[in-house]
């Protein structure tokens, strides 16, 4: 079974979907470290609910990324976890080539559009502010750009005339739910057969 770690920084509703996905055998992996770089973040909570190890990294100064040492310290803990696959959801850190170096192609990343349109952050009010009529989600593999990637998979999401960003925001996360379980699946079972 492919071993995962999770990395988020806030609520993690996408790291529940993932560990229910597995729970339910949706999604064959193991799921070994949950890890967040915001102190009670509540997606350390639902690792905890699902009994997954998880920590709390420590990330330095800088407030865009992860100082060197920080991430020194984040592929240590992955490595020593025997981390095969690291999954984002939510993670609000550009990732560097300590890290990047690795886990070649095997760091993936959810973001609330569909790329290459409104990378960066609340994609959903970008896309409202641009009046589009369809936004959507992407699944891609993470390069050393902002949400940026060679891409696994899309959904695309309505947007409604009476949108609000919460409305918006609340219909892409549901899409999100579905979509990265699903997207893991497929990337996993390409894996397991490569090997
Ligand atoms: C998700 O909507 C994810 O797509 C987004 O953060 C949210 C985390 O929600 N990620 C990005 O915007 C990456 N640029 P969650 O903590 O409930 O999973």
């Amino acid at each position: 079974m492919v071993k995962i770690a999770i990395l988020g920084s806030g609520k993690g509703s996408n790291c529940r979907a993932i560990l229910q996905a597995v729970r339910e055998g949706r999604l064959a992996a193991t799921p070994v470290a949950v890890i967040s770089d915001v102190k009670n973040a509540p997606i350390l909570e639902i690792a905890r609910e699902f009994g997954v190890p998880h920590t709390c990294l420590s990330p330095g100064d800088f407030r865009t990324r992860l100082d060197p040492g920080a991430e020194a310290e984040l592929v240590r803990i992955l490595r020593e976890a025997n981390t095969e696959f690291v999954v984002l959801a939510g993670f609000m850190r550009i990732l560097k080539k300590a890290i990047l170096n690795a886990f070649p192609r095997r760091i993936i990343n959810i973001h609330p559009s569909l790329l290459p349109k409104f990378p960066g952050l609340r994609a959903w009010e970008q896309a409202l502010a641009a009046r589009e009529k369809i936004t959507g989600v992407t699944v891609h593999y993470v390069d050393e750009l902002i949400d940026h990637g060679d891409i696994i998979a899309q959904r695309e999401v309505p947007v409604l005339e009476t949108d609000t960003p919460d409305s918006l925001h609340k219909r892409i996360q549901q899409a999100e739910h579905a979509l990265y379980p699903e997207a893991l699946r497929q990337v996993f079972a390409q894996y397991a057969s490569a090997a």
